[in-house]
């Protein structure tokens, strides 16, 4: 069947991060899937992409593919990346997760101006914390990342990433319609999210096609293992739904939240990793039941949208496993998990600066909007701190209905406690957490890297609607 052998041809490209692979992209073929080294250029182009057996939809891209390519860079190193805009609109690029000086943070009007059609910007900076990452435009980002601006960013450890196999499969949903949401692209505001035409009963089910790297259905690339392999598997959302991931066949590990590895992570076999826009989770099994098995979405749509990878081991023949991914099975409780590096901070000791966060839906003269302590950014109160400052935040979803997956830029945050309930031991740290209705949590982070920065909801129809505040060092 062609369209598998489509994904066969890709998976050269787009996903297999063996060392061999990774030097064959360096060899620089048309399409690079995976750049390495120490200086990287993007170039942003309009171009026409099959999401889907017989789709092909008009995408934006760097380097012409959905996602753009994969970086991979080693922890301590200076990286540098040249982005050309060959796109008719202004782009940035924000390093989603990654601690980086805020003047390479990529926030039009804030950190810099957005580069312009025909224009280049470079961004520099160090690579300090490994682990998966991802970039994406944050000009206009509701419908830049919409239309496919955004790119795996890894960091390996110093010492390697000690696995035989390292797969990343980007996540998103696309509208087979064709249409992107709220299409009018003049939006240039300060936070690059800001877009009053947006229609904000967004009606989330005109996702209908779920994609991996670019890819649905039967042209998703395949996963090629060996008996015995340790594998890896980098999960990143670029989309703005959450997606249930299951691994059939195989126990596996949660070993990283947004990049940051866990301490002792329990075995998992009949469970899906739930993963809410922003988020990446990092999983680990070894292959140890030949065949083929999918890794692919359990949640309500799962069955007809297309998200699934085939895990393929060295000479199985062909033919998929009897999935069922309408079957509902529990999502791993990440408030269970534990991170020792880097978790300093208690429920009750004392701290410099306490804020809260009531995110909420509102109707504001006739038209809906996700609100901060009731108020639409930029009218949003920030959190304003000074370099040392221990700050201590309770976010709670006051929305009845809809998830927040809430971003902040430039530091990570450690998760204290859940409705209340404290988190024991050196709980997990985060970049982007995901609050579902009714959901409390209180999250702890220093005051360590100097700037402006967002701190915002990654659905990002909610961003563009309001739901923003500004984290201002004075
Ligand atoms: Cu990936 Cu401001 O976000
Ligand atoms: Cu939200």
């Amino acid at each position: 069947c062609s369209g598998s052998m489509n994904g066969m041809d890709h998976s050269k490209m787009n996903m297999e991060e063996t060392n061999e692979s990774a030097k064959a992209s360096d060899a620089q073929t048309e399409k690079p899937a995976v750049l390495t080294g120490k200086e990287i250029n993007l170039t942003t182009s309009v171009s026409n992409q099959e999401i889907a057996p017989g789709k092909t939809l008009p995408v934006w891209t760097f380097n012409n593919s959905v996602p753009g390519p994969q970086i991979r860079v080693k922890q301590g190193e200076m990286i540098k990346v040249n982005l050309k805009n060959q796109l008719p609109e202004p782009v940035t690029i924000h390093w989603h997760g990654v601690p980086v000086p805020n003047a390479m943070d990529g926030i039009p009007g804030v950190t810099q101006n957005a580069v312009q059609p025909g224009q280049s910007f470079t961004y520099e900076f160090k690579a300090d914390v490994p682990g998966t990452y991802w970039y994406h435009s944050h000009q206009d980002s509701v419908n830049q990342l919409d239309r496919g601006l955004y790119g795996a960013f890894i960091v390996e450890p110093k010492e390697g990433t000690g696995v035989d196999r390292d797969y990343t499969l980007v996540l998103d949903e696309w509208m087979s319609s064709g249409e992107m949401s709220g299409m009018n692209m003049s939006g240039s505001n300060m936070s690059g999210m800001d877009h009053s035409t947006m229609n904000m009963g967004e009606d989330m089910s005109m996702y209908d096609l779920y994609t991996i790297n670019g890819k649905s259905g039967s042209l998703v690339d395949q996963l090629p293992v060996k008996q015995g392999d340790k594998v890896r598997i980098r999960l990143i959302n670029a989309g703005y739904l959450s997606h249930q991931i299951h691994l059939h066949g195989h126990e596996f590990k949660v070993i990283a939240t947004d990049g940051q590895p866990i301490n002792n992570p329990g075995i998992l076999k009949d469970n899906v990793v739930s993963i809410a826009p922003g988020e990446r989770y990092d999983i680990e099994f070894t292959a140890n039941n030949p065949g083929r098995w999918l890794i692919e979405d359990h949640g309500d749509k799962a069955a007809v949208a297309g998200m699934k990878a085939t895990i393929a081991y060295e000479g199985a023949p062909a033919g998929s496993d009897k999935a069922n991914e309408s079957e509902k099975l529990t999502a791993v409780d990440m408030s269970r998990y534990g991170q020792a590096s880097r978790s300093n901070f208690t429920l009750d000791q004392k701290y410099t600066l306490q804020y809260t966060m009531n995110l909420n839906t509102e109707m504001k003269n006739g038209e809906m909007v996700y609100t901060i302590n009731g108020k639409t950014f930029p009218e949003t109160e920030p959190i304003k701190v000074k370099k040392g400052d221990t700050v201590k935040v309770r976010l709670v979803n006051n929305s009845k209905t809809e998830d927040h997956p809430m971003h902040l830029h430039g530091h990570f945050f450690q998760v204290l406690s859940k409705n209340g309930k404290p988190l024991g031991g050196s709980p997990i740290i985060k970049d982007t957490l995901n609050l579902q209705p009714g959901e409390e949590y209180v999250v702890a982070f220093e005051a360590n890297n100097e700037g402006n920065w967002m701190f915002h909801c990654h659905d990002l129809h909610h961003a563009s609607a309001g739901m923003v505040t500004e984290l201002k060092y004075t």
